[in-house]
């Protein structure tokens, strides 16, 4: 694992963009793969800032997405989707038809899981950009005895009602389950990138990273992967 630490947001959002932007360079139609939270604003801040200055182009590129609440719109504004468009798609010259989003609203929850399975298996991603749950979820994929390999179906960990509750007027509203791309979507890709912040991700982040190999920290699987990198700022290595 290769972890870097940063003392500044700034220098961290930049370092992230900088490691989308040298694929682009490298591979313009290279498969993203790309996550939600407030971890990321920034990085998709400062990729936005990439495009305007022309220093990279998504127009060949595809992007996959980790996961959805199931039950909401794509319209409203609580949505996985409504958050990366406002966030990075309205912004930059990425094709419609090359989004990959999953459908919190299908009729059938799991046949649209299997779908964006297939999609993801044509198209293997060459990046994956994670955040870190406070609980050691990797996407929606939550602590537990066995953990899913595909995309599927799951029922919210009350740590994770509460943790998102932030978004919503009340954790009433916080929908209970959702999609999510599975241990085995994530690990296929070829690079795994996880951004974590704050003091209170220091204690999960030296689990995932330092502690035993346990489905209970999902995270933690991730150190059976031959090309992560992790960066974080002082407070949230500040255990390691
Ligand atoms: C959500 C998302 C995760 C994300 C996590 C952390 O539950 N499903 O993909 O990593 O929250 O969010 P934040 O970056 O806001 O701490």
């Amino acid at each position: 694992m290769n972890i870097k630490t940063f003392a500044t947001q700034q220098e961290l959002d930049n370092h992230a963009a900088q490691i989308f932007a040298n694929l682009l360079q490298s591979k313009p139609n290279a498969v993203l793969g790309l996550a939600t939270g407030s971890t990321p604003i920034g990085l998709y801040n400062a990729l936005v800032q990439l495009y305007k200055n022309n220093e990279v182009s998504f127009k060949q590129a595809y992007t996959f997405n980790l996961d959805e609440y199931i039950g909401i719109t794509p319209d409203n504004p609580q949505s996985y989707s409504y958050f990366m468009h406002e966030q990075l798609f309205n912004h930059i010259d990425l094709p419609a038809e090359h989004i990959h989003l999953l459908d919190g609203t299908a009729s059938d929850a799991k046949e649209e899981c299997q779908r964006f399975e297939e999609k993801l298996t044509e198209k293997p991603l060459d990046i994956q950009l994670l955040g870190l749950g406070h609980n050691g979820h990797i996407a929606f994929n939550e602590p537990a005895e066995a953990l899913s390999a595909k995309t599927h179906i799951v029922k919210l960990d009350e740590k994770t009602l509460q943790a998102n509750a932030r978004f919503f007027a009340s954790i009433d509203e916080v929908p209970k389950h959702a999609m999510t791309m599975g241990i085995a979507s994530i690990m296929k890709a070829k690079h795994i990138l996880m951004l974590v912040r704050g003091a209170d991700k220091a204690a999960i982040v030296k689990q995932a990273l330092q502690g035993p190999i346990t489905t209970q920290v999902p995270a933690s699987l991730l150190q059976l992967h031959a090309n992560v990198t992790v960066l974080l700022d002082e407070e949230a290595g500040r255990m390691l």
